[in-house]
């Protein structure tokens, strides 16, 4: 698949299974995510790859929270599955710094430029990927399991796995109603 393929026909696949990106993979979806526009070259973002261990310890601490929150024992099975959806995450946090010229909200979008990045790295080496957020991705116990400081945002947990069923090509929304030309 070219470029503009992969661009104009990327899907994301919630069926991820084993195997995991291998090594070579990763460091290749890792580079992409060091890649992105950055203004002031400052790399505001962290990513924590999580596999079998880290994604027990996900685990854990989403049914941890659940139990704080006062799921049901319902809810709380959910919760401890939902890291098991793919081989791997990779968690993408912010680190924000002070910069003269770079707001937060820029530091952010850059942050969220590396989850697209990455998913994008995925899917071109033949890889499926998920980008998730939900509550968890709030909730300052998961922050701080994963060296997160409070005052951070995760801004993704990109699933990604073997997509065990290829999904059928989806339409493109027509772009004519979110573009003005001047
Ligand atoms: C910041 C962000 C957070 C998201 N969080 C979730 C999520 O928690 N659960 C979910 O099902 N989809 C989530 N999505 C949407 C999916 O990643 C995906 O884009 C959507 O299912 C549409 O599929 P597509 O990417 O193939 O168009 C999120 C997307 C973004 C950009």
């Amino acid at each position: 698949m070219n470029n503009i393929d992969l661009l104009l026909n990327r899907r994301s696949n919630a069926a991820l299974i084993s195997p995991a990106p291998d090594r070579d993979a990763l460091d290749n979806i890792l580079i992409a995510g060091m890649r992105v526009p950055d203004h002031g070259n400052i790399k505001p973002w962290h990513f924590t790859v999580l596999q079998e261990r880290g994604l027990n310890q996900l685990s854990d601490i989403f049914s941890r929270v659940g139990q704080l929150d006062g799921a049901d024992e319902e809810k709380l099975l959910k919760l401890k599955k939902m890291p098991f959806r793919a081989p791997m995450i990779i968690i993408i946090s912010t680190r924000y710094c002070h910069h003269p010229k770079v707001p937060k909200q820029e530091q952010l979008v850059a942050a969220g430029c590396c989850v697209h990045a990455m998913q994008m790295a995925a899917f071109g080496l033949g890889y499926g990927a998920m980008w998730r957020t939900g509550e968890l991705s709030y909730h300052d116990l998961v922050k701080a399991e994963f060296n997160i400081g409070t005052e951070e945002d995760i801004v993704g947990f990109l699933y990604i796995g073997t997509e065990s069923r290829q999904l059928p090509a989806k339409a493109t929304t027509p772009y004519q109603d979110y573009v003005t030309f001047l």
